[in-house]
């Protein structure tokens, strides 16, 4: 395409409601180019499903593909199968041998490179070294550590053992992470002394310190040493990494784990203050991370595939771990920040190792927007032929801006949408099927069905509705970790045997699906999920406070910021001080990413008679909508005042 046609098609674009071809040349050599895949897939989904599954190796085949007693699913009943094997020795074995699986650089620059032979003798011994401690199958294991080798090279041992992982984001708060240790009963946690992050180090040790004081269950600790970071040993309990390898034998049989057995849990927001574990199981995840990675990447053999994600997110476990490695993929990790040392290192790290695959957040993209097109157009990005975006809604300007900038109009954009409990991508275009509409993520994957929602379950046809999903899928959680009850009233309980995604969406005639946004107290904030209420609880344990509420306003990069609205206990004033000491009140609590961009102090909290917080006229006044810019709304008489208008207003329609 000439540089002013493709101009002028983005001009067009621009134009509400316009759609855009992948270009011929991908189109021409996509692997899944055939619509008919969709009509098969829906005439019968256990089949196609299974047909996946085929890919995989399984040590016992399955009896039956899908067992289905709403809200419980079961997966290839009955067959077994291990998903480091299926990461590692499956390639090994298969001619990948000296294929990389990882490349990898840390922030200050220096790089490594494991093929998938590497990749095997470091998983074997670091299985063996688990082991001999004691950890086996079914054993909870903790993981709190930057974004290097080991962290892949940890979740495939647990996994190869048959011992659970819970990975904790290594911007988690020492309290956050002693949450998790002590809800999933953790018996070991694996970490490093620390990590780089904008120049800076992380003492990721030392912060678990303060966690460990309060995890009786912790009998191990491993710790990489990534720098020569000072840290406390605990004699018997803490274990250097390396030296925990050199001592441990060099082949660990992998178990034969049954299709259902739980591969991992992983925390995540809810509307609750606490945080639940989010139960993935081996079989139907490792099927669906597999088909989505090869299906909507179009991931061929040369692919160099790199999804930013932090691996602390369930997107790092489905499509930097487990997904890319399940087909043999090379992977980019980076350790850092993107802004380090310059706002070019992720372009930098495109040209150095060729990557053709790019799978980011829309809040990153905003930000790239922001800092200008001068960074990526210092380096050839010329690899690239895919781009993926996830974890958010993506406005159409970032999302022209991606396609433009970084993809040169020549590399197609997939929007994905999914959630930590779903364990793959389920709602996406093919990018060599389906038209493109920025903003739109597009339609159900092959084998998925979804449908949008009125509160009593009826179908919307045009216009906005709860998003559900409608038929079972092999990544879909399996339960929430020690709490079966809340698994069932959180999913399941809207319209009995119908999955609620807690999301708003509408579809176009086209069948394309928009994403809304949530629809319950939880936030998203730079594509992280944090839950109101745990906000609000890090606030009330604060001695001077006594009653929060926080919402999340628009912001153009982060797309939520928090603020949060504090009532103080009397005999305290408001003041600046007192606002940032409560912001980094709930940065300790809960980790940086939870701090509130504002604190303002209310002399009262509106609430209607039944009194639920008006989080709506919260929002309108953090967004200014009301009153202007305030930071202290510590008369109470106005509140009040507010509080009558609004609900006049609601009484009149
Ligand atoms: C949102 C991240 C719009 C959504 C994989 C969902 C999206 C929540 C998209 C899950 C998208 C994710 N477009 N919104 N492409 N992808 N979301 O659990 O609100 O961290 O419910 O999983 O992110 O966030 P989670």
């Amino acid at each position: 395409m000439s540089e002013t046609s493709h101009r002028g098609e983005i001009a067009e674009l621009l134009t509400e409601g316009r759609v855009l071809k992948p270009s011929a040349d991908f189109r021409a050599q996509a692997q899944y180019a055939d619509p008919e895949i969709y009509a098969r897939a829906a005439a019968d989904p256990e089949g196609y499903w299974a047909d996946w599954a085929r890919q995989l190796h399984w040590f016992e085949p399955w009896s039956e593909v899908l067992e289905w007693e709403p809200p419980y699913a079961k997966w290839f009943v009955g067959g077994t199968l291990n998903a480091c094997y299926n990461c590692v020795d499956r390639h090994v074995f298969n001619g990948l041998r000296n294929k990389a699986a990882i490349v990898w650089e840390g922030e200050p620059g220096d790089r490594r490179t494991l093929t998938y032979w590497d990749l095997y003798r470091e998983v074997n011994r670091f299985a063996n070294a688990l082991k001999a401690r004691g950890i086996g199958k079914g054993d909870r294991v903790a993981i709190y550590m930057p974004m290097i080798p080991e962290l892949v090279i940890a979740m495939l041992a647990c996994a190869r053992i048959g011992a659970v992982h819970s990975v904790v984001f290594g911007g988690f708060s020492a309290e956050a992470l002693a949450d998790r240790i002590n809800d999933a009963q953790a018996t070991a946690l694996i970490t490093a002394d620390g990590g780089y992050r904008r120049g800076t180090i992380i003492p990721l040790k030392h912060d678990a310190d303060y966690a460990l004081r309060t995890t009786p269950t912790i009998r191990h600790v491993f710790m990489v040493q990534r720098g020569s970071f000072p840290l406390r040993v605990v004699e018997g309990r803490d274990h250097w990494w390396h030296r925990a390898m050199q001592d441990a034998e060099p082949y660990c049989e992998p178990e034969p784990m049954d299709s259902e057995d739980m591969l991992y849990t992983l925390y995540t927001s809810g509307t609750t203050g606490k945080p639940k574990g989010i139960i993935h199981t081996t079989g139907g995840y490792l099927t669906g991370c597999l088909a989505t990675t090869k299906m909507v990447f179009d991931l061929r053999p040369t692919d160099v595939f790199w999804c930013t994600a932090d691996i602390g997110w369930v997107t790092g476990h489905s499509y930097v771990v487990y997904g890319p490695l399940a087909a043999g993929a090379t992977i980019v990790m980076y350790e850092g920040a993107p802004d380090w040392p310059d706002r070019d290192r992720f372009w930098q790290i495109v040209e150095d190792f060729g990557v053709t695959i790019f799978y980011t957040a829309p809040t990153a993209i905003r930000a790239f927007m922001k800092w200008g097109k001068q960074f990526p157009q210092q380096h050839d990005l010329s690899s690239l032929r895919l781009l993926g975006t996830v974890g958010e809604p993506i406005n159409p300007e970032a999302w022209m801006w991606y396609y433009e900038t970084i993809g040169g109009g020549r590399c197609p954009v997939v929007d994905t949408w999914w959630q930590t409990e779903t364990g793959h991508l389920l709602i996406t275009t093919l990018p060599g099927i389906h038209d493109m509409k920025p903003g739109s993520a597009g339609v159900p994957i092959p084998g998925v069905e979804a449908a949008i929602l009125t509160e009593d379950g009826q179908p919307i046809g045009k216009g906005g509705g709860y998003l559900a999903l409608t038929r079972p899928w092999p990544g879909m959680l399996r339960g929430i970790y020690g709490d079966p009850e809340r698994f069932v009233q959180q999913y399941w309980s809207k319209w009995p045997g119908l999955y609620f995604t807690s999301d708003g969406a509408k579809r176009d005639q086209d069948g394309y699906y928009t994403l809304l946004g949530r629809v319950d107290d939880v936030l998203n904030v730079a594509g992280h999920r944090i839950g109101t209420m745990e906000v609000e609880s890090a606030l009330v344990d604060h001695q001077s406070v006594a009653e929060a509420a926080c919402v999340g306003a628009h912001d153009e990069i982060k797309g939520a910021a928090i603020v949060a609205f504090v009532t103080l206990k009397a005999g305290t004033l408001p003041s600046l001080d007192l606002e940032g000491e409560l912001r980094e009140h709930v940065a300790r609590k809960i980790g940086a990413i939870a701090r509130p961009q504002r604190v303002i102090f209310s002399g009262d909290l509106p609430k209607t008679r039944s009194g639920k917080i008006m989080r709506r006229l919260l929002r309108d006044i953090a967004e200014g909508r009301v009153l202007g810019d305030t930071t202290t709304l510590a008369d109470a008489s106005v509140v009040d005042s507010l509080k009558r208008q609004y609900e006049e207003r609601e009484e009149a329609g």
